[in-house]
């Protein structure tokens, strides 16, 4: 799998679907491994992003790392990558042709990990999965969507610009350790709807 991790984020390197890869130093595949089964999905690198050619790596990474290790992972232990691996012109907000185009390495990050649970972090995360929904009323709870597990969150950025996020955002780590706990296999444990399951799922 590492194998086809590597080679995966090769061709993400020498993507050149959209503009982005004009302004921007590099691309950011994303890393990690599917050890935990925990894929997570930000929104876009940003200037240190860029400038290592790794996700999550400036202050709201520290955040990341932070929330991870209260719930006793590290961030080798899941994968991280972003819904555009390229990094928009002064963190503007990705423009809906950047994210279609690249949707394709979404679905081949998800066909090679496999993973139990996508937590996307933020609004732009979140929409790939539950369009039209709202963070703030869906945060925290775990929904399935085409029989993938999805675990929206806010970002850990908006948790550093509004302090008041920083404790909604400890919450849905815990309520994502729980759901780690309960749920082995999601997709099979969802189909027997248990009064558990339903309680889990929201829906
Ligand atoms: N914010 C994101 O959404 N992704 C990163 O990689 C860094 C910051």
């Amino acid at each position: 799998m590492q194998d086809d991790l590597r080679m995966l984020a090769d061709e993400i390197r020498a993507c050149t679907a959209c503009p982005l890869h004009r302004s921007a130093r590099q691309a950011v595949p994303g890393e990690g491994s599917a050890e935990s089964g925990i894929f997570f999905l930000g929104e876009a690198p940003g200037y240190n992003e860029d400038l290592q050619g790794r996700p999550f790596v400036g202050a709201a990474g520290q955040l990341l790392d932070e929330l991870l290790s209260d719930i006793g992972l590290d961030r080798s232990k899941v994968f991280i990558t972003n819904v555009v691996r390229h990094r928009p012109p002064e963190n503007r907000d990705p423009l809906p042709d950047e994210v279609t185009a690249c949707d394709v390495w979404l679905h081949r990050h998800l066909a090679v990990l496999k993973p139990r649970v996508i937590v996307t972090l933020g609004r732009h995360a979140m929409a790939k999965f539950l369009p039209g929904e709202s963070i703030s009323r869906i945060h925290g709870r775990p929904r399935k969507v085409d029989g993938l597990v999805i675990f929206p969150v806010y970002h850990p950025a908006a948790a550093l610009h509004q302090p008041a996020l920083r404790g909604a955002l400890a919450g849905d780590f815990a309520a994502l350790a729980l759901l780690l706990a309960t749920e082995r296999v999601p997709q099979q444990k969802a189909e027997q709807k248990t009064a558990d399951q339903m309680t889990l799922f929201g829906n």
